[in-house]
């Protein structure tokens, strides 16, 4: 078998998989009112083509999970028949999608029956008027119904990622962290990061990490878990001595990048090793003019072998991607 590995010894085996840049939501840290000029049908692949590169990945490049992410996955017509597929093809690979809730109430258990095993859902605020201002959707019931059904499904342990931005919802922290622990849910905060259409991130405004741990402190005591990070974006904290945890993304201000074992695939599939990549290797071009198994899989090996050490947000030279965060998936 292949291996994913890159110049600095880190080994990819999370594929996160976008399987649309589309999305039924406008959050305002993520796009502009009006949405994107989204990515033309003929560019996207194909359920099948999707498919067949995740084959590859699992059976000959070492990938033990797939995450499937958009825009808003549960939007794509053929998502189910996706998961079922790569669940036929590997028992054993941990399938994982990441959405924003709507629809779910409806595909929970549709999605647990194709062998789907977890989902994480995105919530910044549990009040409808910030949900409304954040998303400009009024949809926050569809959110709270759609992680009851992702529960009760067996979708778990689902996981809630919340972004908190100044004069908005940052004050909101410990009510969103009361909520989830309520419920069971295992709640991370987000720091936001440069990777929004409208290119309007500002650190000067953005709610850093030790922010968001002074703000929970105002009710909660957090503790850091006794568990291993191994890669993961979330550093974990046990609240009140546990069991309930919450965790924190610190991706700007604490860069996980050493750790990293991610590789992506957008919607038009393009491979990205980094969210933060500023260059593409193409393996959709080669899927079509014919390219064999193995040589698809060599590409893959190729494109994330030149990964750099980290996304050097904090350089001068540092570059937003062209491609925002709603077309690279979480
Ligand atoms: P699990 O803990 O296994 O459920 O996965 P996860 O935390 O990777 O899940 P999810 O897709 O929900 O990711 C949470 C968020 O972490 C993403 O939406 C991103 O904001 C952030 N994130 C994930 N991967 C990376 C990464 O490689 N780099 C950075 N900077 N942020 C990431
Ligand atoms: N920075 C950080 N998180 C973001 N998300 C979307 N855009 C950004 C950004 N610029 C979050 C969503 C969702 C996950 C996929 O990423 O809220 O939880
Ligand atoms: Fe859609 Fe997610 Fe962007 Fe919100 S953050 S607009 S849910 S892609």
């Amino acid at each position: 078998m292949l291996a994913l590995a890159d110049r600095f010894g880190r080994v990819a085996t999370d594929l996160r998989v976008s399987v649309t840049d589309r999305c039924n939501l406008r959050c305002t840290y993520c796009m502009p009112a009006e949405g994107l000029a989204w990515l033309p049908s003929p560019s996207l692949l194909s359920d099948d083509e999707i498919v067949r590169l995740v084959t590859i990945g699992v059976r000959d490049l070492g990938i033990t999970s797939v995450r499937f992410t958009g825009g808003e996955p549960l939007i794509r017509p053929g998502l189910l028949g996706i998961v079922a597929a790569v669940r036929a093809f590997s028992a054993d690979v941990e399938l994982s999608i990441t959405t924003n809730g709507l629809g779910l109430a409806r595909l929970a258990v549709p999605l647990a029956d194709a062998g789907l095993n977890r989902v994480n859902v995105s919530l910044d605020t549990i009040r409808p008027e910030t949900y409304v201002d954040l998303t400009r959707r009024d949809r926050l019931h569809d959110v709270i119904e759609g992680l009851e059904a992702a529960s009760a499904a067996g979708l778990g342990p689902v996981k809630v990622n919340a972004v908190l931005m100044r004069g908005v919802n940052d004050d909101q922290a410990p009510e969103l962290l009361a909520w989830a622990l309520e419920r069971g849910y295992e709640l991370r905060f987000i720091e936001h990061m440069p990777l929004d259409a409208q290119h309007g991130w500002d650190r000067s405004t953005m709610v850093t990490a030790a922010q968001i741990r002074e703000s929970l402190s105002s009710r909660f005591s957090l503790t850091p878990a006794d568990v291993l990070r191994d890669g993961a974006p979330a550093e974990l904290f046990d609240v009140d001595g546990g069991p309930g945890r919450v965790g924190v993304i610190a991706s700007v201000t604490q860069p996980f990048c050493s750790d990293c074992d991610r590789v992506r695939l957008t919607a038009d599939g393009q491979l990205r090793d980094c969210l933060f990549a500023t260059e593409e290797s193409d393996l959709r071009t080669a899927l079509r003019r014919g390219d064999t198994d193995a040589e698809l899989a060599q590409r893959w090996v190729d494109g994330v072998a030149g990964k750099r050490r980290a996304h050097g947000i904090d350089r001068d030279d540092f570059v937003q991607p062209d491609r925002p965060m709603s077309a690279i998936g979480g």
